[in-house]
């Protein structure tokens, strides 16, 4: 298992016969992607009292900075004007080095400020379209700049593996392939703006559950053709940081692991940035510096005064720190950042941004599934339609964690659909499922008591004992809102909110973490006994006093608020029913299924009208077993900030959605690559294996012949597609050999413009002794037709989409011989299929 870490020595590429040359170049075959790297020149001038000229330059400032202010380059460090980001380095303003700010931003620049909240990578990824992600990158690159920051922390490269992983929102698929074409595009586009690009999480950081500690066990083979892929095009775009992972990877922590920060990142790669821990995954001195970390975030833990008295007592080179130091300084100074007159920062333009995060959001929108016509709404299905769902009235923007941006603003999608449907029209709203409670009355309580509108002053106690009394068992769900501190709540003596720390706080299931004013929600739900209750709430005002609301869900008001949902279905012609299910760093999901009582909630509606379309605001896959009474459902993950007006566009058809899969939707939680082996996730005993090996995704299902949900690359169009005329001949692009020239026909056979994304896959080579997809995705196309038109489409397939990683030889090997290819509309469906005799280079 553990090639990767054992043949390091020999992981230099190897130039023989047969093998593909280096392993650098992400070898993008798609044809939307632009050329060449994409790096806007920033002319650095000289810092005012430095030499001139480039590396001699970097080298003079070395010189003459002392060890102290070489490490405080090393670590992170408290911004004493903070404007609200992630990291902050001070610089050395005597030497015309200035600080450095590192802001989050995988779904738009996370500051204090507001920011464009773009919609969840993941539903860029969906629209299959690399220029689109080089646009993405650009917004985050320009606000960046604009809301004074130098650096990003994003794209995050990390293959969505598990569907229950807490991240998959912030990742873009399970195919190593596509990943690796957006994220290069992502870094070009942020770099193109002059800020400095971080890929993250390298490696091998595809589960929250353990993320701190977890090792990470995968063959040198599987690295390559699974994980890696998106870092090393990331590499290869010019990105100017990369940041290590919590976990180990093969028995070492990510963050001093030497086989992968030196030999591969730097020796195999040529990656010539620097490498920034995760916030805390830092674990040593000696040895991580030694393997090739360069900056330890947030703090100086380990690069602060112990890196200095290591180099003092001689157990680390100074020539170590220098090195170090170097690599800082020579990106910041491509990036211009060392200029005597650095570039002045643009201004923000959040018109710009908010254009972008709306075409995105219907870009990469999944129809998964249609019937009778339900959508797009027209005619009587679009005058009289009930929307249904919390997060149909308090839009859903985005995930958890560091991937949170403070949106501009963001229209709800029942305000989005009311003034699409126009003046004529009859929508109406109903809750469905209440998420924040209400009001206890206070002549519950005895004593009477408001507890919903309690503020208390800093250093301020407040304290409410009493009794309540129910006259029937009942289910209640108490639910306390608050800021600050979080209030005691006791219930006949027991604590229901037991205070927990860390950035998993609110995280409540996938029900939404906190109040549409930005309260603090957590929930209990609980078996009440007919009978009298005490409760005892206190507060202590803490040091910047707190706000807080005790609330109340009883069963009648469940039931109730479901009766209600039900007879506004019933009272319309269509409905649209918004579903969510709220994902974070830091946690895994427990559970495919929606949360709370929405399947519940969807069956009733659904069953009162079948013209019900479900709008899914999820993080990954989800399990569906009310999916057959439904009309339509319509995937939109987290759809930023105009994530309601692009979700209109779709719903009335302004918008074909040409969104696909880049994931699987598993049929039932058991049948997923990882389900049913522990070793696979979440991990024994601290260990988890990757044995799935090379067949991560959609390669899985095919290799084990499990029937998915939904395939790898599904996804529906209002108009209708026909596939023919398969042409397949070596020779790519330049008519290379070892590549691959793939031409079909593709026709829109319906009566509306549409968009369609044809895929080409490519079977194995019988002359490989290497474990090899059964199907590998090799290239695709996303291209809109008129009805009737048809476009002969070509897509180029490169050499590495036809080698495989041979850890005999640690270099990729071409996959020569007769080989099948497919192309059509999804890893399932594929009309066209040739075979072709790939020949050696
Ligand atoms: C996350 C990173 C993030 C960093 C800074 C960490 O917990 O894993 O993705 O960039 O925090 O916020």
């Amino acid at each position: 298992m553990n090639e990767a870490v054992s043949r390091r020595s020999a992981m230099r590429l190897i130039g023989a016969a047969g093998v593909v040359g280096g392993a650098l170049g992400a070898g993008a075959c798609a044809p939307t992607v632009p050329p060449g790297a994409g790096l806007r020149s920033t002319a650095p001038a000289a810092p005012a009292d430095a030499e001139p000229g480039g590396a001699n330059r970097i080298d003079a400032l070395l010189e003459r900075l002392t060890l102290d202010e070489k490490t405080a380059l090393l670590h992170g460090a408290r911004d004493p004007a903070s404007l609200g980001q992630a990291g902050y380095l001070p610089g050395v303003p005597r030497l015309g080095i200035p600080a450095l700010r590192l802001a989050d931003g995988s779904a738009g620049v996370r500051v204090t400020e507001t920011a464009t909240a773009l919609p969840a990578p993941v539903l860029l990824a969906s629209a299959f379209d690399p220029a689109l992600a080089r646009e993405y990158g650009r917004v985050v690159g320009r606000e960046g700049r604009a809301l004074g920051q130098d650096v990003v922390l994003s794209p995050m490269a990390n293959l969505i593996r598990t569907p229950y992983a807490g991240r998959n929102f912030e990742a873009f698929a399970e195919d190593p392939r596509l990943t690796a074409d957006l994220v290069g595009e992502m870094v070009r586009g942020i770099q193109e703006e002059g800020l400095i690009a971080t890929v993250k999480h390298f490696a091998l950081n595809n589960q929250e559950h353990g993320r701190d500690t977890v090792d990470v066990i995968a063959a040198e083979q599987t690295l390559h053709e699974t994980e890696l892929r998106g870092f090393e095009a990331a590499v290869a775009a010019g990105a100017g940081a990369v940041m290590g992972a919590y976990n180990r990877v093969n028995g070492v922590h990510a963050c001093e692991n030497k086989p992968l920060l030196d030999e591969l990142l730097r020796g195999s790669w040529g990656f010539d940035g620097w490498v920034m821990s995760d916030w805390d995954a830092a674990h040593s001195t000696v040895a991580a510096i030694g393997a090739g970390l360069d900056m330890e975030m947030p703090g100086g833990t380990h690069f602060g005064r112990p890196l200095r008295e290591a180099v003092r007592g001689g157990t680390v080179p100074e020539a170590a720190v220098d090195l170090a130091v170097h690599r800082i300084l020579t990106t910041m100074d491509r990036f211009g950042l060392l200029a005597a007159r650095p570039a002045a920062r643009p201004p923000r333009n959040a018109a710009a941004g908010a254009r972008v995060a709306r075409k995105v959001a219907a870009a990469g929108a999944v129809l998964l599934r249609n019937e009778h016509g339900t959508l797009p709404l027209s005619g009587a299905a679009a005058r009289s339609i009930a929307v249904i769902g919390p997060t149909g009235q308090v839009p859903f923007v985005g995930g958890g964690g560091s991937a949170h941006v403070v949106p501009d603003g963001a229209p709800a999608p029942l305000s989005a659909i009311r003034q699409r449907a126009g003046n004529g029209s009859t929508v109406r709203y109903a809750l469905g499922e209440d998420l924040y409670g209400r009001p206890l009355p206070a002549t519950l309580l005895t004593p009477a008591a408001d507890l919903d509108h309690r503020v208390v002053a800093p250093g301020r106690g407040w304290r409410h004992e009493g009794e309540f009394r129910l006259a029937a068992d009942d289910e209640w769900t108490l639910l306390v809102h608050y800021t600050g501190q979080r209030p005691g709540v006791r219930l006949d003596g027991e604590e229901l909110f037991p205070v927990r720390q860390g950035i998993t706080e609110h995280y409540a299931g996938g029900l939404l973490g906190s109040a549409p004013d930005g309260m603090a929600v957590r929930r209990r739900t609980l078996a009440l006994k007919a009978g009298t209750h005490r409760l005892a709430v206190t507060a202590a005002g803490g040091d910047k006093g707190q706000r807080f609301r005790l609330r109340h869900i009883t069963g009648a008001i469940r039931a109730a608020d479901l009766a209600e949902a039900v007879k506004t279905a019933k009272s319309a012609r269509s409905v649209v029913l918004f579903a969510y299910e709220d994902a974070t760093e830091g946690r895994d999901r427990t559970s495919l299924a929606l949360p709370g009582g929405q399947e519940r909630l969807i069956e009733a509606v659904a069953a009162a009208n079948p013209r019900t379309t479900v709008v899914l605001n999820t993080s990954s896959g989800t399990t569906m077993p009310w999916l057959s009474r439904t009309g339509a459902v319509l995937q939109m993950y987290y759809p930023g900030q105009e994530g309601a007006g692009a979700t209109a566009d779709l719903l009335f058809g302004d918008v074909d959605p040409g969104g696909r899969l880049t994931q699987t939707f598993p049929a039932d939680e058991r049948a997923t690559p990882v389900g049913g082996d522990p070793r696979r996730y979440p991990g024994v005993g601290g260990r988890q294996e990757y044995s799935e090996g090379i067949h991560v995704g959609h390669r899985w299902y095919d290799a084990q012949h499990v029937t998915p949900l939904f395939p790898f690359g599904h996804g529906l169009s209002y108009t209708t597609w026909h596939y023919e005329g398969l042409a397949v001949r070596p020779g790519g692009a330049r008519g290379q050999r070892g590549s691959l020239r793939v031409e079909f026909t593709v026709r829109n056979t319906g009566r509306r413009k549409g968009t369609e994304v044809a895929q080409v896959y490519v079977g194995p080579s019988p002359e490989l002794q290497l474990d090899q997809p059964v199907r590998a995705l090799a290239g695709y196309r996303r291209l809109t037709l008129a009805p009737g038109q048809a476009q002969r489409v070509t897509v180029d397939v490169d050499a590495r989409a036809l080698s495989s990683w041979d850890p005999e030889r640690h270099a990729w090997v071409l996959g020569t011989g007769r080989r099948e290819v497919f192309a059509g509309r999804s890893s399932r469906d594929l009309p066209l299929r040739s075979k072709v005799v790939v020949a050696s280079r």
